[in-house]
């Protein structure tokens, strides 16, 4: 963690419901060391592993026995040993071994949470009527990770945030921050929502990178936003993609998680690429936390007043709103595009 910022909690915790989405943890190279990782998560606690082929697995990290945490436990042989009576996991969640019981008990089992990997990201699926993830309900592959022209460094940060993750989402929207935050004034802008995608495409001068900048991004659920950007960076092209995500720790605190691949410059030196990629990740960073800044001490605000110009707020509050409800109550309208072009001085 590198930053720890406080506003005063704005949503309930009583009866709050986690929204349904893959969510991601991070890089699933950190979890293959042989450790026992907590994640404070979902209002709850959870834990991560892997075992010796590094398959990764989640569970709750609350023994079925008497509570104990089992990620204060030790990993022994691919099994999760509990630190009260030592009672042993397997990666299934179930109960291998009691060391004073032959039988074990049915219910000696703790749950195991669906997981995936995709683009180097471990993600664990979070649905609070114990669904999977309906079709096509997933992270997208990006070919840009499996190429050499691309650096595969994430160059990811962490932080925690303590508001609620619609301050976050709602700047999918936010056509009129540009100027103002980022010293980036919107040339065009436009919005689409569908199922479970939302998507933004940003052009605009970037004082900042010092030219023109097209981004073209999308949320895929409710926590997992790539971006694709195109600016022009110290009188070169470069191009990138950014990562965006987060996982709730608790109705008004969420684990914020940044990153950002770089496509390396032909002809240039593995040196001066890792170079490029490090001036330019610093660059975007200084622009993701302007907007750090603001989420940061705003509050939250249910009606806004809008103004022409201003993005469909309302529109995309309707869409993440699905996440928070059984599926079947999901309105139909979501199955359709919806498109909304707020700017275009193109
Ligand atoms: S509480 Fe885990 S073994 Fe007893
Ligand atoms: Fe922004």
């Amino acid at each position: 963690m590198n930053q720890l910022i406080n506003v005063k909690p704005a949503v309930e915790a009583a009866e709050y419901r986690y929204a349904r989405g893959w969510h991601c943890l991070g890089e699933a190279k950190d979890y293959r060391d042989g450790q026992l990782h907590t994640l404070n998560i979902f209002g709850t606690r959870l834990l991560a592993f892997a075992d010796e082929q590094g398959a990764i697995s989640i569970l709750d990290a609350y023994c079925p026995h008497m509570g104990a945490d089992l990620s204060q436990g030790e990993l022994v042989n691919g099994k999760v040993v509990c630190p009260f009576h030592h009672w042993a996991f397997d990666a299934s969640g179930r109960c291998a071994e009691i060391p004073y019981c032959k039988r074990i008990p049915p219910k000696a089992k703790t749950r195991k949470w669906l997981t995936c990997e995709e683009n180097n990201l471990l993600f664990v699926w979070n649905n609070p009527e114990g669904k999977p993830p309906a079709e096509g309900v997933e992270i997208p592959h990006l070919p840009e990770i499996d190429s050499d022209e691309w650096d595969h460094d994430w160059h990811l940060d962490l932080m925690m945030i303590d508001t609620n993750p619609r301050e976050l989402v709602d700047n999918l929207v936010d056509a009129q921050h540009f100027g103002p935050v980022h010293g980036t004034p919107t040339k065009y802008f436009r919005n689409t929502f569908k199922e479970h995608i939302g998507t933004q495409l940003f052009m605009g001068d970037s004082e900042r990178l010092g030219g023109d900048l097209i981004a073209d991004s999308a949320y895929y659920g409710p926590a997992t936003h790539f971006t694709r950007m195109r600016a022009e960076y110290d009188g070169l092209l470069v191009e990138s993609i950014l990562l965006n995500c987060h996982v709730p720790v608790g109705p008004n605190q969420f684990e914020l998680r940044f990153g950002v691949l770089v496509k390396k410059i032909p002809g240039w030196t593995e040196e001066q690429n890792k170079q490029l990629a490090l001036d330019y990740v610093n660059q975007n960073r200084t622009s993701f936390y302007q907007d750090v800044d603001i989420w940061s001490h705003k509050r939250r605000v249910d009606m806004p007043v809008l103004a022409e110009g201003d993005g469909p707020i309302y529109q995309l509050r309707e869409w993440y709103q699905q996440f928070f409800m059984d599926e079947a109550d999901v309105p139909a309208m979501h199955k359709e595009l919806r498109e909304f072009i707020v700017v275009d001085n193109r």
